[in-house]
């Protein structure tokens, strides 16, 4: 399986988990996130999503959706960061979450605030 998703991923390393909350987990310890950061992700998702930054030791930290997508609420997001800033409080990562398919606003997720 994991030379088949090597192939079609066109990537070095591929590693095969038993949920998408083993993936979303492995992701965030993959990045350095663990105890004592923050994560901001969607309000509106399965409850994996939050989980998953849990268990990383992280403290999940939640922003409203956009009414027309259900998915975060890229607006809200940039407000929230601004006003989180000015707080001195740092932000580790977000995870956007694609929902009822739809894909989140990746053109203003990757956008530089
Ligand atoms: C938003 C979201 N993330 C992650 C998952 C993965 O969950 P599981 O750990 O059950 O595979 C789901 C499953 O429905 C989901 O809806």
């Amino acid at each position: 399986m994991k030379q088949n998703l090597l192939l079609l991923s066109d990537r070095k390393y591929a590693v095969a988990l038993s949920s998408g909350t083993a993936a979303l987990h492995l992701a965030l310890l993959s990045n350095n996130i663990g105890q004592g950061d923050l994560v901001l992700t969607s309000s509106m998702t399965f409850a994996a999503t939050a989980n998953a930054i849990v268990y990383s030791g992280a403290t999940p930290y939640f922003i409203d959706s956009d009414l027309r997508t259900g998915n975060i609420d890229t607006v809200l997001l940039e407000d929230t960061i601004r006003n989180l800033h000015d707080r001195n409080v740092k932000v580790s990562a977000i995870v956007p979450v694609d929902l009822l398919g739809k894909t989140a606003n990746y053109s203003e997720l990757l956008r530089d605030i």
